[in-house]
């Protein structure tokens, strides 16, 4: 076994050049693709969400070369960014989705997956959310607790249909990651089944008459940049693996590794693929199981930024604000993992200053960044937040009645809104005018 460890920085052939970005500036004008970003926010307004589809393809391609030696499938974590846009996009690629709700199955369900193309996870799955992925026919169900499968093989039998189940492990693995909100793996974790019990967890799958055990899964955390948890977590996957075998199991046939392939906001280095390839792919091959991986971020983090207009720039208490169209609603990375995104003016800027970048939101917790040193910006600038293609959009919010900016896909020279701006009346859409009182 190769003993290829530690950092996932290393350069080589896979990891060099990779598509950091989309955008680039022409004569100081930051453009994506071959769009300027000025010329969509004059369509389009701010705030809004800016993705190029080259980078989404980019990194789907890097990802799908490097895991070739082996048989595998990139199931793409919708919920890093899921308009049917970039779905679109990644199923064209040959990818399959992995989902954790029955609204993200349904938007799977409509972007032209197949059920077969879909991994169904997720650590509080409810009897509706479990009766639509067999309905839909998924490819596995990642279950979390013997009682999640007790139930799930309880609704196979009432539909006549074989359930095919995945166990999440939880590997129990150290994990080094950039904020405690995004590890998943080590001992006590909500998510997955604890490693030592998950044999038993595979006695029970096997035993239940409409399940069918196909594989074991695991996520151990976000934003990774070291190769020790997934080899460490990979390595008690196969030693499960040989257990369960033992015990007369031998209906497997994936081994899912999860997402988390960290990506670079400020000056990380991409993660190197081949590297990470080297390292698992002979320790999975020998099991003859089919690898699975779950990437969110990697995918689709680099390939967005968020565009917002400086509303007014103010002075107080030796500080200095730009107040933009743009906050915790639109992203919420900043303030609830202590995020860091690159700030840049559209166009060309004549010096630099230090500000907090904060949002309209009546929170003192909104901000897109404090104490930056950046472009120097005014009021009626424009901004591009980078980095923002994974848990932007998808994490945003309504709070203070604020309608959700507009998400628009770049490829080439075209643009394209993908998903409209809210107006004030989606707002108030499912409130009802006379709503009927109920006696108790
Ligand atoms: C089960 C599971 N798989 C995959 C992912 C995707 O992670 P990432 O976007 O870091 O690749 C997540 C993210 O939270 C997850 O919970």
């Amino acid at each position: 076994m190769p003993q290829v460890r530690g950092s996932l920085h290393e350069r080589s052939v896979v990891g060099e050049g990779v598509l950091t970005s989309g955008f680039t500036r022409v004569n100081g004008a930051l453009v994506c693709e071959g769009v300027p970003l000025a010329r969509v926010a004059e369509d389009v307004g701010t705030p809004a969400y800016v993705y190029s589809a080259s980078v989404v393809r980019d990194r789907f391609s890097r990802l799908d070369a490097a895991l070739a030696p082996m048989p595998h499938r990139i199931h793409y974590t919708l919920k890093a960014n899921s308009n049917r846009g970039v779905l679109r996009i990644l199923r064209e690629m040959g990818a399959g989705v992995d989902v954790v709700s029955g609204g993200e199955l349904q938007r799977a369900l409509r972007a032209g997956f197949d059920g077969s193309d879909i991994l169904f996870g997720g650590v509080g799955k409810s009897e509706r959310e479990l009766r639509e992925a067999l309905e839909a026919g998924v490819l596995m169900i990642n279950v979390e607790s013997s009682a999640e499968i007790r139930l799930v093989d309880e609704i196979a039998r009432e539909l006549g249909v074989i359930a095919p189940v995945g166990i999440r492990v939880n590997p129990e693995v150290t994990v080094e990651s950039s904020h405690r909100y995004i590890k998943t793996g080590e001992k006590g974790a909500k998510f997955g089944i604890p490693f030592d019990e998950v044999r038993e967890a595979a006695r029970i799958a096997a035993d239940l008459s409409h399940t069918q055990l196909l594989g074991l899964d695991m996520h151990v955390g976000s934003q990774l940049f070291r190769l020790d948890p997934y080899v460490d977590g990979t390595e008690r996957l196969v030693e499960l693996l040989g257990q369960i075998r033992q015990d007369g199991v031998d209906t497997l046939r994936f081994l899912d590794i999860g997402g988390g392939l960290g990506v670079s906001y400020d000056d990380e280095e991409s993660p190197d693929l081949s590297r990470f390839a080297r390292a698992l792919v002979p320790r999975i091959q020998p099991t003859g199981l089919t690898l699975l991986m779950e990437p969110g971020r990697y995918i689709v983090g680099n390939c967005g930024v968020l565009l917002t207009r400086v509303l007014y720039r103010k002075h107080s208490g030796g500080r200095e604000f730009l107040v933009t169209d743009a906050g915790m609603t639109e992203l919420i990375r900043p303030s609830h993992y202590d995020a860091y995104h690159r700030i840049d003016t559209v166009q060309p800027s004549a010096g630099q200053m230090t500000a907090d970048v904060v949002g309209p939101v009546c929170e003192s917790g909104d901000f897109l960044a404090l104490d930056r040193e950046m472009d120097e910006a005014h009021a009626g600038d424009l901004l591009a937040v980078h980095d923002v293609g994974a848990y932007g959009y998808v994490m945003a919010s309504n709070y203070n009645s604020r309608p959700r900016g507009a998400e628009v896909l770049v490829d080439g020279e075209r643009f394209a809104v993908v998903t409209a701006r809210e107006q004030y009346d989606d707002l108030i859409r499912l409130e009802l005018d006379d709503p009927e009182w109920r006696d108790s």
